[in-house]
């Protein structure tokens, strides 16, 4: 497609027609501050964040809604921006109750770093007195409305990554709240909890329950992992504090889910540290189950599928298989029972 060309804090640069101004920015390497901004969904412009002037505008725009225009002549950091800026983390700050020390996202908050950014040491405006009371009657997902700034971020990761469409904004005004239908908690919601909204949130009104109090971020090492509940192999960060697992998200830039979890994936890692977690294979002995090496577990498998195999034919066998392993285990499995065995009994425990 043919490229246009702008102005970029005084640089000639090219872009295609059809990006938004933030595009632009993002892909000439400046930055600019976003909360609203979703990669991949339909710009809102909700927050304000990412505002830009562009010469001969009447008012300053928000870059993430702008389409960018041939010939614009844009700052990102002029006086007039950086003063607009500072006053929407003000009046951000004013609409919430955000007081970072107990705040579960405390070092993980955009809002926090904006504030940090932009020096914002005091709110001139007062305070929203608005309380609600803390949404915590799942097993997966604390809401925390008192924390929302209304970004919307969850809305758009709900219906349109996820396409679940169990939220929306309701309300009117300084009402206005992220509700299910009916402003229904989660759990009598259509939620499935994913979790999506829980990633998407840039602040601390949406966390993960089992997370709670167990590290700040700061405290935590992410370490990058395959899950292991089916063979389409998302990718996921491992959140760990004293080798234990304190929550899990999505990789935001690798296929095949580019962020994107289940809820097991996302909420179903407590197996991993499980006492119950079986350790070595078992096999029984005089109707007791006894730990033992995997040689003698395979060795004691083998004899049983050739003796079946001898006494009853190759079909007295079947194989059942797992989701928990991958597609390439799965190939040589049927392979094992097809070829090595001489039967199709084959199964797969996630076919039904
Ligand atoms: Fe552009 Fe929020 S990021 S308006």
């Amino acid at each position: 497609m043919a490229k246009a060309e702008l102005t970029l804090n005084g640089k000639k640069v090219s872009f295609t027609p059809g990006q938004t101004i933030l595009e632009v920015c993002q892909q000439n390497g400046v930055e600019v501050p976003t909360l609203c901004h979703l990669a991949g969904t339909t710009p809102t412009g909700a927050c304000r964040m990412c505002l830009v002037e562009v010469k001969g505008a009447r008012t300053l725009v928000a870059s993430c809604a702008m389409p960018a225009g041939d010939g614009q002549v844009i700052e990102t950091e002029s006086e007039k921006v950086l003063i607009a800026r500072k006053l929407n983390v003000e009046l951000l700050l004013a609409s919430g109750h955000h007081n970072c020390l107990t705040c579960e996202a405390n070092g993980d908050c955009k809002l926090q770093a904006l504030a940090y950014q932009y020096g914002v040491e005091s709110v001139r405006f007062e305070k929203s007195d608005r309380y609600y009371p803390t949404e915590d009657d799942n097993p997966f997902i604390v809401r925390d409305f008192s924390r929302c700034i209304l970004c919307g971020r969850c809305v758009q990761a709900c219906n349109e990554v996820q396409v679940n469409r169990a939220i929306g904004f309701g309300y009117r005004g300084t009402e206005a709240k992220i509700v299910t239908a009916g402003d229904q908690p989660y759990i009598n919601s259509d939620c499935v909890f994913c979790g999506e909204c829980v990633q998407a949130c840039p602040v601390g009104a949406l966390t993960e329950k089992k997370a709670r109090g167990k590290g700040r971020s700061w405290e935590t090492r992410k370490i990058r992992t395959t899950c292991p509940y089916c063979g389409v192999g998302c990718q996921m960060w491992l959140h760990v504090k004293d080798n234990q697992v304190v929550k899990v998200t999505g990789v935001e830039d690798a296929a095949p889910n580019y962020g994107r979890l289940c809820v097991k994936g996302r909420f179903g890692y407590d197996f991993v540290q499980s006492p119950e977690r079986l350790t070595t294979p078992l096999i029984k002995v005089r109707g007791k189950f006894k730990q033992a090496t995997w040689d003698e577990a395979l060795d004691l498998v083998a004899a049983k599928i050739k003796a079946a195999r001898k006494e009853k034919g190759a079909n007295a066998v079947a194989g059942l298989t797992s989701a928990r392993v991958t597609n390439e285990d799965n190939y040589l499995f049927q392979k094992l029972m097809r070829v090595g065995v001489g039967t199709n009994n084959v199964d797969h425990c996630a076919r039904l």
